[in-house]
């Protein structure tokens, strides 16, 4: 075979070359194989998307909405998006500051593009998603990770924040809620960002994704605070249960709104209209909808904690919201990503080393709870029957 050239960025987005996946990727292959094992290495909920969006998007097809569409999206979707964020974060945004993307993570990509470049560093809280490395680093720029204390709770580590900022800083990057802790960032911990975003003239990307699933369906934002330099980026992936429909957007200042229409136009050229259809149809029910998934979770969030809680040598963090909950296993003499290869050897259940969202995390793994309630159920008896004998082995 040839030995072809490849452009510079294929070395940046390149795999973290952990095997933190491998667990996850073994356990796969075994379900499939029929084998008894559980995953909760990632979350993707067993929930179908509500039917009347569904029915929407068949009747779009069934009519022809096939065709190409404007870059940015249909004006009566941006309106919607607009009204919905007007509703929840009381920032005066119109259609002319949406933009819709294939997904959350379509959007973040695009971001980095449109801010950031060779030389520019861009700051992210850890514990951080995984992606977040090679979206910013596809760009040229460096991602700077700023960490966190596991002994308080995962918060973010401010002052570190601010000595982490340089003259080559250009945005700060979070999500909120956090995956993996599920920490919401609040309103004090917002304003100290806010205050180095001002005096350092930095973009915010506020990765909402999550946003759905918080106490009453908002989290505090700063995007009425700093509405010339604040991106809000969400999707209708965890709050509908439609992460296959890869529908998610941006809201910001018009004139990142026209750059990253720009963009859209060499990259995406626009959204499937039935998609777009269904989506109008999906935010006119986000109340039901969110209320669903998070009753789902926070039911399945309390028995899983009920669950662990008593286990000697494990402390779990309950999160504010979304579909994780990071345990401390360090109490157990494991570092998390031994613990997640032993706990699978011996009893085929797959949680993620939380190693991977941060080097803070290491001594953490990460379990998603947004399963069947009986596999929570026989998932925390074999967790609790491998703790007891690992640390009768051991002890
Ligand atoms: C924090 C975070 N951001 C973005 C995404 C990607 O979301 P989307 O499906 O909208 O691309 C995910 C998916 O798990 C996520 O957890």
């Amino acid at each position: 075979m040839k030995s072809m050239r490849y452009s510079h960025l294929v070395q940046r987005i390149a795999g973290e070359g952990s095997d933190a996946w491998v667990t996850h990727y073994e356990a796969w292959a075994a379900r499939e194989r029929g084998e008894d094992v559980i995953l909760l290495s990632v979350g993707d909920p067993d929930i179908g998307t509500p039917a009347p969006v569904v029915e929407r998007a068949v009747e779009q097809l069934r009519a022809g909405d096939t065709h190409y569409t404007p870059s940015g999206g249909r004006r009566h979707l941006r309106e919607a998006i607009a009204a919905e964020h007007r509703r929840r974060y009381g920032q005066p945004v119109e259609a002319d500051n949406v933009i819709l993307f294939s997904g959350a993570q379509n959007a973040l990509f695009a971001t980095s593009l449109c801010l950031a470049g060779e030389g520019d560093e861009v700051i992210a809280l850890d514990p951080m998603y995984v992606t977040y490395r090679a979206t910013v680093e596809v760009t040229g720029a460096k991602l700077v990770r700023v960490g966190t204390s596991v002994a308080d709770g995962l918060r973010p580590d401010l002052d570190r924040l601010a000595a982490a900022v340089t003259p080559r800083t250009r945005a700060i990057l979070f999500s909120t809620p956090s995956n993996p802790s599920g920490v919401i960032l609040n309103e004090a911990e917002l304003q100290v960002i806010g205050e180095l975003a001002r005096r350092h003239d930095l973009w915010i990307i506020a990765d909402q994704v999550y946003a759905g699933l918080a106490p009453g369906g908002r989290v505090p934002s700063l995007a009425n605070a700093l509405p010339d330099q604040h991106l809000t980026i969400c999707s209708l992936s965890k709050s509908h249960a439609m992460p296959g429909w890869r529908m998610g957007w941006l809201v910001g200042p018009k004139p990142f709104v026209v750059h990253a229409d720009n963009l859209v136009m060499c990259m995406l050229f626009g959204m499937p209209g039935f998609i777009q259809e269904a989506a109008v149809t999906a935010l006119s029910i986000s109340e039901q909808a969110e209320r669903n998934i998070r009753d789902y979770c926070a039911r399945r969030c309390e028995l899983m904690y009920q669950g662990l809680a008593g286990i000697a040598g494990l402390r779990c963090h309950r999160p504010e919201a979304g579909m994780f909950m990071l345990v401390d296993v360090s109490g157990t003499g494991m570092n998390g990503r031994q613990f997640m290869r032993a706990l699978y050897a011996a009893e085929q259940v797959s949680v993620l080393d939380g190693g991977v969202f941060g080097r803070d995390t290491a001594g953490v793994v990460r379990i998603c709870f947004a399963v069947e309630e009986q596999t929570i159920e026989e998932a925390c008896r074999r967790i609790a029957r491998f703790v007891s004998s690992h640390v009768n082995a051991s002890g």
